[in-house]
């Protein structure tokens, strides 16, 4: 077995020391130029390593799953999300995502796809300049609340999202290397998180309290959990559990999404003459595989999810590398779906690629929604919802940048957003 070899702890300091957060995609990237495909770093409390090797990511997340916990980093996570299905271990994690999966089974997600369309038709975009991640993050929400918990976020979509906007831009603070210490103090950015997560608890609760109240069974996620029952001793899930999958695919389930929209658009307005191709293929009512190519780029370029983290529980070997047991292995989408080594013009935005023979890729050099028993359980719902709103809303109106020499930089936090707003304005197509 190989030992991944990598920048020495002074060195990483030094390099780390200045570095925000945002900018260590930067830093992973740098090390796997220098070191290679497997390469190791270490602060003083653990050591990394950062995995950018198609086989060596199948061993970790598929092969070698069970040698494996979710990282540190999804573990400050539970602050919000509990013991959901993103952050739990199992087997909580195997019992609860027998629970929720039939809420995402084909059929579902066909009856969601009728919500999908209404939502997508009665869009309107604002007269003036408008900021499209705020826009696409509006639209997600309501279609996420309305397909998995039959709520109407009407007038709490206004609340959700800055109370969400507020968590996700103070997680930086309770991630980043001091957060196991900021997240003890009462004061500072922990006030503002927890305001805002009492915010959205408050709205999680009433949305189960109010169902229990119906009784209704609609065969959604929110049924789902609460008609759920242990097969040992016939006990429903109390209201912790229920909040904590709620709030999880609340979450999981429409920042993602939004994400990839809002970065298709972008994409789109910075290539017109693929933004027509889109259009022209839309016109016909045949298949639409210009529009998957679309999608398959956007995630390629921008992955929403663009790291996943794993704590090795043993000494594990994956694809001849030698990982120690208690280390942290990163794996990023962001940086190895941008890999010259597998993609030609890897920089460049080309739909154009996925069109025809699939490129011959190895497994797990392209992996938007993860792999192995923790796989995204919404890549069908966001495949579907990112295909209706992005087709439905492209056949109606063109959407420009307002200022096009300003691009959008991404910010890699928890998922991919753009840094600020992208600015953009609507024209609607004649004839449509
Ligand atoms: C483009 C949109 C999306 C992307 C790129 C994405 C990506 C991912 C990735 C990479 C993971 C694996 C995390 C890991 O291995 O640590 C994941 C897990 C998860 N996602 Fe998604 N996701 C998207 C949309 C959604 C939607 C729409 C939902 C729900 C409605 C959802 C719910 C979840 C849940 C619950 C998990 C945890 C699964 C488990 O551990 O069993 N995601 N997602």
């Amino acid at each position: 077995m190989r030992e991944p070899p990598g920048p020495g702890m002074w060195q990483t300091y030094r390099r780390l020391r200045n570095t925000p957060l945002r900018e260590f995609p930067v830093f992973l990237g740098e090390v796997d130029r220098q070191y290679g495909p497997v390469s190791s770093f270490r602060v003083p409390w653990r050591r990394f390593y950062f995995v950018n090797d198609p086989a060596a990511i199948k061993d970790v997340l598929v092969t070698r799953q069970h040698d494996f916990i979710k990282s540190e980093g999804t573990r400050a996570m539970r602050e919000l999300l509990g013991q959901g299905l993103v952050t739990s271990e199992e087997p909580l994690h195997r019992r609860m995502r027998r629970i929720v999966q039939p809420a995402f089974h084909r059929e579902r997600i066909a009856g969601y796809a009728q919500t999908m369309r209404e939502y997508a038709d009665a869009w309107q975009p604002p007269q003036d300049a408008f900021d499209m991640h705020e826009a696409m993050m509006e639209l997600t929400l309501r279609i996420a609340s309305k397909t998995l918990f039959g709520a109407d976020a009407g007038e709490e979509a206004d609340r959700v999202g800055a109370a969400l906007h507020e968590v996700v831009t103070i997680f930086p603070d309770v991630l980043g290397p001091f957060g196991a210490i900021t997240r003890l103090l009462p004061w500072g950015p922990m006030r503002r998180f927890r305001k805002a997560r009492a915010v959205l608890d408050e709205i999680v609760l009433a949305l189960v309290a109010e169902r229990r109240r119906s009784g209704a069974d609609r065969g959604d996620a929110l049924s789902m959990l609460l008609a759920a029952r242990d097969a040992d001793t016939g006990e429903a899930l109390d209201d912790r559990q229920v909040r904590d999958e709620v709030m999880t695919l609340f979450v999981a389930g429409h920042e993602t999404t939004a994400n990839a929209l809002t970065w298709a658009w972008y994409l789109l307005a910075l290539h017109p003459d693929k933004a027509q191709r889109l259009r022209d293929e839309l016109r016909g009512d045949a298949q639409t595989p210009y529009l998957d190519a679309v999608l398959n780029e956007t995630l390629r370029l921008y992955p929403p999810a663009w790291i996943l983290g794993r704590d090795a529980v043993r000494e594990v070997e994956a694809a001849g590398w030698r990982l120690r047991k208690g280390a942290t292995v990163l794996m990023s989408q962001l940086v190895l779906h941008r890999s010259p080594e597998y993609f030609d013009r890897a920089e460049e935005f080309l739909p154009e690629r996925w069109l025809g023979a699939p490129p011959e890729l190895p497994a797990f050099a392209y992996f938007p929604f993860g792999g192995g028993s923790r796989k995204c359980i919404g890549d069908q719902f966001a495949w579907t919802e990112a295909r209706i709103e992005l087709s439905r809303l492209a056949a109606r109106y063109r959407f420009e940048l307002e200022d096009p020499s300003r691009p959008a930089e991404p910010d890699p936090i928890i998922t991919l957003r753009p840094r600020g707003a992208v600015m953009m304005r609507a024209s609607a197509l004649t004839g449509a």
